[in-house]
């Protein structure tokens, strides 16, 4: 492989390096995928402003999200399956946020158990994702589980109570770990690195899961386990016990209609994540670069607006922020990452987000990230509260 320079150079090497399988899962959308495409092209329409011989020096991109310090306005989001991409996945990724000063979200859909990545990172705050399960028990206990192990944030996902379909995961047969038929030990022949590194962990399935809910042992299909475990009848009811048994800094996530973003406020969260779940849930969504600029204008003075979907790169990150957000999450980016080279390419897909974000806010004439604000969008370019 010759020098990686970009998020697009990771995911062409995560591609070679991870079973088609979870590779798949992780790059796809649900049905048509034109939600997914849409989060990235509808980055790509808006226009910076360039500005000139201004005095570039001393520049930071330094911010805070939810009042915490971050190296730059990006988090690592929750992404299910992560310790699939490769083995140990969640706690390679932690290490690499930590050192970097970029919060790291375990989702509940990961490999590595909430205990094992507090106990490999030293206990260094992380971001924990709850999905909520029929099971309330679970559910409380989870919370409970966070708090033991020092998260500093509880982001709560609201919008997957049913599942969006993916047609490559149903093809593929999506299973944590993978069962082993002619088809996949065939494809798996061709990762070597990937098995390898799968041999030498105890870590392959659900760890926050298997063993912490009565009767699951074997989770089977991803699709058929959502079904029967998520609860579809969560509710705003639910985000006010939720946040009470919590106690601390509360995120929602899968926020894209400004009555929506109005019951985040009425439910006292800190902050609204701005997202269609990558275009994995609902296909036909609008985009969430889209969605953003009137959700901030109902609400961004009432509670910190932030969005995922679609950011590849640190420029989609400076518009984003410039639109009036104030964090973003990187999933796939970072996947790519973590598939293509371990704690190494997730380092790297943080590098070249943060060099992207730091020498495009000096071309639009900014030095301090906290200063970029609509200004630095060519007018007429960029969505807005009423377009
Ligand atoms: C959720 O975990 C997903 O697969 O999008």
């Amino acid at each position: 492989m010759s020098v990686i320079t970009t998020i697009e150079d990771l995911r062409v090497l995560a591609q070679k390096r991870v079973p088609r399988m979870f590779y798949d899962y992780a790059d796809s959308g649900s049905w048509t995928e034109s939600t997914y495409r849409a989060n990235e092209d509808d980055f790509k329409r808006i226009k910076f402003r360039q500005r000139v011989a201004v005095n570039m020096e001393g520049r930071s991109t330094a911010t805070t999200m939810v009042g915490q310090n971050v190296a730059m306005p990006v988090a690592i989001a929750p992404t299910g399956l992560t310790g699939m991409q490769h083995a140990d996945g969640e706690i390679l990724a932690a290490h690499a946020a930590k050192k970097f000063g970029v919060p790291f979200t375990l989702s509940t859909m990961s490999i590595c158990s909430i205990e094992d990545v507090a106990k490999e990172t030293g206990n260094h705050p992380f971001w924990f994702q709850l999905y909520v399960m029929r099971d309330r028990d679970f559910i409380e206990r989870l919370i409970d589980r966070a708090k033991a192990a020092n998260c500093s944030a509880l982001v709560l996902t609201l919008d997957l109570q049913v599942l969006g379909q993916r047609h490559k995961d149903l093809k593929n047969g999506l299973s944590a770990p993978p069962k082993l038929t002619l088809a996949n030990m065939i494809n798996m022949a061709t990762k070597p690195r990937w098995c390898l590194g799968m041999a030498g962990t105890r870590r392959r399935e659900f760890g926050n899961i298997v063993g912490h809910v009565k009767g699951v042992s074997n989770m089977g299909s991803l699709s058929e386990w959502t079904a029967q475990q998520f609860d579809p009848r969560l509710n705003w009811g639910d985000v006010e016990w939720i946040k009470k048994r919590w106690g601390g800094k509360l995120i929602i996530k899968g926020i894209m209609d400004v009555e929506d973003a109005k019951l985040c406020v009425q439910a006292g969260a800190d902050a609204l994540i701005v997202s269609n779940h990558g275009g994995r849930q609902l296909d036909g969504a609008d985009s969430s670069i889209n969605a953003l600029p009137a959700i901030v204008d109902a609400v961004g003075s009432q509670i910190e607006v932030h969005i995922d979907g679609g950011i590849r790169s640190g420029q989609d990150v400076l518009k984003a922020y410039a639109l009036g957000a104030k964090g973003t999450y990187i999933g796939r980016a970072f996947l790519y990452g973590l598939g293509a080279m371990g704690e190494v390419g997730v380092t790297k897909a943080l590098e070249i987000i943060h060099k992207e974000l730091d020498l495009s806010m000096a071309f639009c004439g900014r030095t301090q990230m906290t200063a970029v604000d609509k200004s630095i969008l060519l007018p007429g370019s960029f969505p807005t509260a009423t377009s």
